[in-house]
């Protein structure tokens, strides 16, 4: 009989920790039904203790998922899993993740804590999560790095207390594929329980190893969860990334002999749907999910794969959802035809006051750019959803001027709060005078971390999406904003931004603080 192996994806909690990466709830509550739509077991879906905005979300996630676990991460004391299991009432299936640092570095200098405290601390914290569900997950951060007598005591005493998972997590991204796998099934030999809970990894990708760690882990140690994230999006170098775990696991099934329950074509669009929300890139010789991942591009690799597939394919780029740009609507199209586009890509609107303002971007758009492709689609519907979400700021139009010689000049009208503002403004070039515009009545203060531009379709007509990363007081936000203009694209991802930056739910903790 072939084992199941669990994905656990944690985008929505490890994955927002990435600076600049915070989401808004709608934006969380699209992220998770496209996860669910993927078939992942366990959605983490945030961190309920962290903040309120954190704390809705998951609540809001709760209540739509239906066929995947939803997850709360908390540390491991009464008030964070209390607010776990409050969060998660409306679950179908709820998990409550607590975890606590059991490596003597993060004992002694962030936690301030006794070994003997730590392990009362886990098995008081696991007890509490039991009295709320069945299904508690017990993490020991920086587990690789801890002492292992140390840590096979405390495992033992959490899986007696009615641990269900036990995750071990490569916190720092310090572990080695062979050593890793070894570290877990040691655990596992030792622990005379161990068989009573299922084990998972968590790998940091600090050294580029976090894929790799995992499937040691899997393949030596015997674990049958891992946590990942799509795209690898994390703190740092990122999570391990969902797609080229579950690729591996599936392309390599004469080697893993494993079942994984991911519908695989839904991979592609997850994929785009995560960064065009958090404005996070994908390289385009990333793995699976790369623009690049399925392009044989040198002569020799071409005559290969028309002769015969397999020559130099290992996947195919249709399983895994890329499908070639389809114009799927045009200027003609109803309100009828776009709907049905919508499910087929499986975008659930919330309203349908939520359905007409996508539709009439939808028409804006037709009216500009006679072929609608399916990324145009998605941008529309994350506009909409951004656009509802955070509406301090709200572009209403723009002109700019540059000429050859000329310091350029742009005239930006948005709206703050119910006001309507018009701002004028010149820069070094369009982009910079339409953001100098904005700020010169926003007044943010806010320092420009990132400023990027990328096609969503190909050939020149496509729509710009434009990535803005601001940092202000120790926080630090993305916006994105598409248009066919690369410079309203501009001025949009900007409001956007500061829209983040004005909305205090977006203010939480970060699971690595201490308690
Ligand atoms: O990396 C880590 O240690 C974590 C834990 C909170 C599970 O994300
Ligand atoms: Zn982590």
């Amino acid at each position: 009989m072939t084992d199941k192996l669990i994905i656990f994806d944690t985008t929505l909690r490890d994955g927002e920790q990435s600076p600049g990466a915070s989401m808004t709830k709608d934006e969380k509550v699209r992220i998770a039904r496209q996860l669910e739509r993927l078939k992942v077991d366990v959605i983490e879906a945030g961190f309920a203790a962290s903040s309120n905005g954190d704390f809705e979300a998951i609540s809001a996630i709760a209540q739509v998922i239906k066929d995947s676990t939803v997850c709360s991460l908390a540390r491991a004391n009464e008030k964070d899993i209390g607010r776990a299991a409050e969060a998660l009432k409306a679950a179908n299936s709820k998990r409550i993740h607590t975890f606590i640092a059991t490596s003597a570095l993060h004992m002694e200098k962030k936690l301030r804590m006794t070994p003997d405290e730590v392990y009362e601390q886990a098995i008081k914290a696991i007890r509490f999560a039991r009295s709320h569900t069945n299904d508690v997950e017990f993490s020991p951060e920086d587990g690789y790095r801890s002492d292992v007598d140390f840590l096979c005591r405390v495992l033992e005493a959490v899986i007696k207390e009615g641990a269900t998972t036990i995750n071990v997590p490569d916190t720092v991204g310090y572990a080695v594929p062979e050593l890793y796998g070894e570290f877990i099934r040691t655990l596992r030999e030792r622990i005379p329980n161990s068989d009573k809970a299922i084990w998972s990894v968590h790998c940091h990708n600090d050294l580029g190893m976090g894929v790799a760690n995992s499937l040691a882990g899997v393949k030596i140690g015997g674990a049958r969860q891992v946590e990942c994230t799509i795209n690898g999006l994390g703190e740092r170098a990122g999570n391990t990334s969902l797609e080229e775990v579950v690729m591996a696991i599936k392309t390599r099934k004469d080697y893993f002999n494993l079942a994984v329950g991911i519908d695989t074509s839904q991979i592609v669009p997850a994929s785009k749907m995560v960064s065009q929300i958090t404005g996070f890139v994908v390289q385009p010789n990333k793995a699976v999910v790369g623009a690049n991942a399925f392009a044989h591009a040198s002569g020799i690799h071409q005559d290969g794969v028309l002769k015969a597939r397999d020559t130099y394919e290992i996947m195919r780029a249709e399983d895994v959802g890329w499908s070639a740009n389809k114009i799927v609507l045009g200027k003609l199209s109803g309100r009828n035809a776009f709907k049905q586009r919508l499910q087929e890509l499986g975008i659930e609107l919330e309203s349908e006051a939520e359905l007409n303002d996508a539709f009439a971007r939808f028409k804006a758009l037709a009216d500009q750019k006679a072929e609608i492709f399916d990324e145009d689609i998605t941008a529309i519907v994350s506009n909409t959803a951004q656009a509802e979400a955070s509406d301090y700021y709200r572009f209403v139009s723009m002109a700019q001027k540059s000429e050859t010689g000329e310091r350029p000049q742009a005239k930006v009208v948005f709206k703050v709060g119910q006001e309507e503002s018009v701002s004028q403004a010149e820069g070094n070039g369009p982009v910079d005078a339409t953001l100098n515009a904005i700020e010169s009545k926003a007044k943010s203060g806010a320092e420009l971390l990132l400023y990027s531009v990328n096609a969503i379709t190909t050939g020149t007509e496509s729509q710009g999406e434009v990535t803005v990363r601001l940092s202000k007081g120790g926080r630090i936000v993305n916006g994105v904003g598409t248009d066919p203009d690369i410079v309203a694209a501009s001025a949009k991802a900007y409001l956007a931004a500061l829209n983040k930056l004005h909305d205090p739910s977006q203010q939480k903790l970060n699971a690595q603080m201490a308690p």
